[in-house]
């Protein structure tokens, strides 16, 4: 069982500042998901769906709110589910160095998905296509 939702369990500015930010990122992922999923898969409809219906929202006249929009989402769902996991890893893999490599293994999973996933998104700005 864990206490963390009640209250943050380790000490330390950095853990404080992580259960604040699983909060807030929760919070923002509610709204920021909601209407991603009701804009994508009901106002555009999932079938209409195609990589130039992408590629044109990137890149029209509100290209830079899209961009923001899902770089944002990208980070808040990517860092949430990260620090999420590095608490499983620490409730639940307790010899050092497993706890270790899975964390770096973890790390630069997160790295490697914001990198690809940021790129994706602004090679296709204003211009670009
Ligand atoms: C609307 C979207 C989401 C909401 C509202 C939400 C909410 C939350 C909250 C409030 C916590 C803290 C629970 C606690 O302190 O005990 C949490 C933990 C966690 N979240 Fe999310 N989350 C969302 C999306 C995601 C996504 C996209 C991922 C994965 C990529 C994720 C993975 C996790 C993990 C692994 C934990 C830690 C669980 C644990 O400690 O046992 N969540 N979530």
């Amino acid at each position: 069982m864990t206490t963390r939702s009640l209250t943050p369990v380790k000490s330390g500015n950095f853990e404080t500042f992580s259960w604040f930010f699983m909060r807030v990122s929760a919070l923002l992922l509610i709204f920021l998901v909601v209407f991603h999923l009701l804009y994508m898969h009901i106002v555009i409809r999932v079938e209409n769906i195609t990589f130039r219906t992408i590629v044109d929202r990137w890149s029209g006249p509100l290209g830079w709110f899209w961009s923001l929009y899902d770089i944002t989402m990208l980070f808040l769902a990517l860092l949430h589910g990260a620090n999420g996991a590095r608490w499983v890893i620490d409730d639940y893999i307790r010899p050092p160095a497993w706890n270790t490599t899975l964390k770096v293994v973890l790390y630069l999973f997160v790295f490697i998905m914001l990198i690809i996933g940021i790129q994706t998104i602004l090679r296709f700005q204003a211009g670009v296509m």
